[in-house]
């Protein structure tokens, strides 16, 4: 049973992961988490400015909000500060602080190895995964085991070369399991929300034309509630950039064991003609009717 120290100190870094450097605490908690400081369980410095100092007692609009908070807590805004000119130097920036990021590490559920993105950083189609698994681990890329197969032959079938798009996870490292092997694991909400400033400074450095998010655990971790049956084929706003949800490369796999997977892959060519659309991309008539055709 994790202890009350372990699940506040867990909660605050999830609440400082997304962007909050404040919170609001009754006088009494205040306390308690002074002596937590004191005793040398302090949270990361925050990212950003202090605002004006906090009131002792929270003011009845803050209360409101303390008691009844809201149901869906949309990512906010929290780009971290990066050094260089170009995007790629941004982005190398990003990968040398990712790599001793202590948010995630404190967790202690993520493995040591970061994985960071691929491709190029200056694309104007960015894709979104969930984290690295074994292969990633081993080659320290985004997407190079099956679902990364998978992915490349998608890519290939819209024209595209991966060094052409940005790849990236919303989970840098590979989340930890007993007896690991080669198994993998989705990661939880706080493994997402600890690496969600990366994701966020990406998209703001790429400034992408549009995102897509590759699975139910990426559109969550962007905020996108739902299932991803119910956001794919249409396009969504993720603080002013367009974002496309559709099934992740894993999904196709598994569909093609059971049953072949064509309705799965129709699916997901639907989505990517409208992304092919939306960037301009050629689309031949072949492209179009693919699954008119084999279907
Ligand atoms: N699955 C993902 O979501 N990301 C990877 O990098 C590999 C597999």
């Amino acid at each position: 049973m994790p202890n009350a120290t372990a699940l506040l100190r867990d909660h605050l870094l999830l609440r400082q992961s997304k962007g909050e450097s404040h919170v609001l605490l009754r006088p009494s908690v205040l306390q308690k988490a002074t002596r937590l400081k004191n005793r040398g369980s302090h949270l990361p410095e925050p990212m950003t400015e202090s605002p004006a100092p906090l009131p002792t007692t929270p003011s009845a609009e803050a209360r409101q909000i303390l008691e009844h908070p809201p149901a869906s807590s949309k990512p906010h805004v929290c780009i971290l500060p990066t050094n260089g000119n170009t995007n790629a130097e941004k982005i190398a920036s990003l990968v040398a602080m990712a790599e001793t990021w202590e948010v995630a590490r404190q967790l202690g559920s993520l493995r040591e190895t970061m994985v960071f993105s691929a491709g190029d950083p200056n694309a104007r189609l960015m894709l979104i995964g969930e984290a690295p698994g074994a292969e990633e681990e081993r080659q320290r890329e985004p997407f190079v085991g099956p679902a990364g197969q998978k992915l490349t032959e998608i890519l290939k079938a819209m024209g595209l070369e991966r060094s052409q798009v940005y790849i990236s996870n919303i989970c840098k490292f590979r989340p930890a399991i007993e007896n690991q092997g080669n198994s993998n694991r989705a990661p939880n909400d706080l493994e997402m929300a600890t690496c969600l400033p990366f994701v966020m400074t990406e998209i703001d450095i790429l400034r992408p034309q549009i995102v897509v998010a590759l699975g139910a655990t990426a559109s969550k971790g962007l905020g996108l509630e739902g299932s991803v049956g119910s956001l794919r084929g249409r396009f969504h706003d993720f603080q002013g950039t367009a974002v496309m949800v559709t099934y992740h490369p894993s999904y196709l796999l598994r569909e093609e064991k059971m049953n072949g997977g064509m309705e799965a892959k129709r699916q997901v060519w639907e989505d990517m003609l409208q992304v092919m659309e939306r960037l301009g991309l050629p689309i031949s008539q072949k492209q179009r009717n693919f699954f008119k055709l084999t279907r």
